[in-house]
C-alpha cells in the first residue's frame, strides 16, 4: 500500500493527492471514487487519462472501471475542454421548438460537433436531454447561464459575448 501511496503522491495534482491520502485511510476506499474524480475534474478541468489509472491503481480497480463510471455520468469530462461550455438541450419540448436548427447553427458557426472543443479551445459543445427548463424552450446554455427561446439567428450574438469573433 505504501508504494502505491508514494508513486500517487509523484503524480497526482497536490489537491487531489490530499484527498486521495485521505481516502486511503478510511475503511472502503473504493467507495470515494467519485469524490475523487470530482476533484481531478475540478483541478485539471477533465480527467486526464494518466491521473485515470493512477486512481485505479490506488483504489485497486481497473482503468476500465474508473472509465465506465466516468462515462456514465454527463458531468465528468475524458478530453480537455473549451473555455467555454456550451449546452443545447435537444430535449423533446426545446426539439418541438426547433433546437435541432438552434444546434446545426452552432456547428456551422464553430465548426464543431457535439462532445467536441474547437481547435482554439475556446468552446465545447454539448447536447442536452431537457435542462428542466422547458417553457424557455429552446433551451441553449453557455456556462451556465441560459438563454430561452433561442433561434438560430440568435446563435452568433451570444457566442460573441462569449468571445466568438466569427469567420473561423
Ligand atoms: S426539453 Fe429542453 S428544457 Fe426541457
Amino acid at each position: 500500500m505504501s508504494t502505491t501511496t508514494e508513486s500517487i503522491k509523484m503524480n497526482l495534482p497536490k489537491e487531489v493527492q490530499v484527498l486521495a491520502e485521505k481516502v486511503l485511510s478510511r475503511s472502503n476506499p473504493r467507495s470515494f471514487l467519485i469524490p475523487l474524480l470530482h476533484k481531478l475534474q475540478d483541478v485539471e478541468g477533465y480527467l486526464k487519462e494518466e491521473y485515470i489509472a493512477e486512481i485505479a491503481s490506488l483504489l485497486g480497480i481497473t482503468k476500465a472501471e474508473v472509465v465506465g463510471v466516468a462515462s456514465f455520468y454527463n458531468h465528468f469530462k475524458l478530453t480537455p475542454q473549451g473555455k467555454h461550455s456550451i449546452s443545447i438541450c435537444l430535449g423533446t419540448a426545446c426539439h418541438v421548438k426547433g433546437a435541432g436548427f438552434v444546434a446545426d447553427k452552432i456547428k456551422e458557426l464553430l465548426g464543431i460537433s457535439e462532445g467536441q472543443t474547437t481547435a482554439d479551445k475556446q468552446f465545447s459543445f454539448v447536447a442536452a436531454r431537457c435542462l428542466g427548463m422547458c417553457a424557455m424552450a429552446p433551451v441553449l446554455m453557455v456556462d451556465g447561464k441560459v438563454f430561452g427561446s433561442v433561434t438560430p439567428e440568435m446563435v452568433e450574438g451570444i457566442l460573441c459575448q462569449y468571445g466568438y469573433k466569427g469567420g473561423k
